[in-house]
């Protein structure tokens, strides 16, 4: 029984490799169009986001391998349609207000995703980084009005 409940988990592991989707691509960087922060905020946002939410995607191995890559792709897309921190300053205000709205909410209940956070654990963010966030979201959503 165990035997052959292995040995169709590989089949079905081998078939699904087929169907596997490519890594998400790196997008092209436009000079001026990136997100201006201070240092601390930037390395935050760098090491905990950039991996969904911009124009750069670091792929380990196990990306290419399904499903994972069936998750980091659709991932990848939607957080890039919600923000791409690498083309900030090309969205219009109400998209810049509307992110930086549900930012500070975010960073507390869902963000990063558990699901990423379990294989990154140097994504997670700390107390004093969410606050970090938070205010820098507040403040420049103020400026931004
Ligand atoms: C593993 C990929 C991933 C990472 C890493 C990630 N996000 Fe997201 N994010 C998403 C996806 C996907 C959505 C789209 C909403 C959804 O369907 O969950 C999203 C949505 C959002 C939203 C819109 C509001 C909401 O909660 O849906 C904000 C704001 C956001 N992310 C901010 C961040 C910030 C800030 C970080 C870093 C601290 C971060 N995200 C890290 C994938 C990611």
């Amino acid at each position: 029984m165990l035997k052959s409940f292995w040995f169709w988990t590989l089949i079905i592991l081998i078939t699904i490799q087929f169907f596997s989707l490519d890594v998400p691509a790196k997008l092209p960087i436009k000079k001026g169009e990136e997100l201006q922060a201070s240092s601390e905020v930037i390395s935050i946002l760098k090491r905990s986001c950039y991996d969904c939410h911009s124009s750069e995607v670091k792929a380990p191995w196990y990306y290419k391998v399904a499903p994972i890559s069936w998750f980091t792709q659709v991932h990848v897309k939607n957080a890039r349609a919600v923000v791409n921190f690498s083309k900030w300053n090309s969205y219009s205000k109400t998209k810049q207000l509307k992110v930086l709205d549900k930012l500070p909410k975010s960073v507390v209940i869902r963000m990063p995703m558990p699901i990423y956070t379990y294989m990154h654990k140097e994504a997670i963010l700390t107390n004093k980084e969410k606050k970090t966030l938070a205010k820098w979201a507040r403040e420049l959503k103020e400026k931004i009005k």
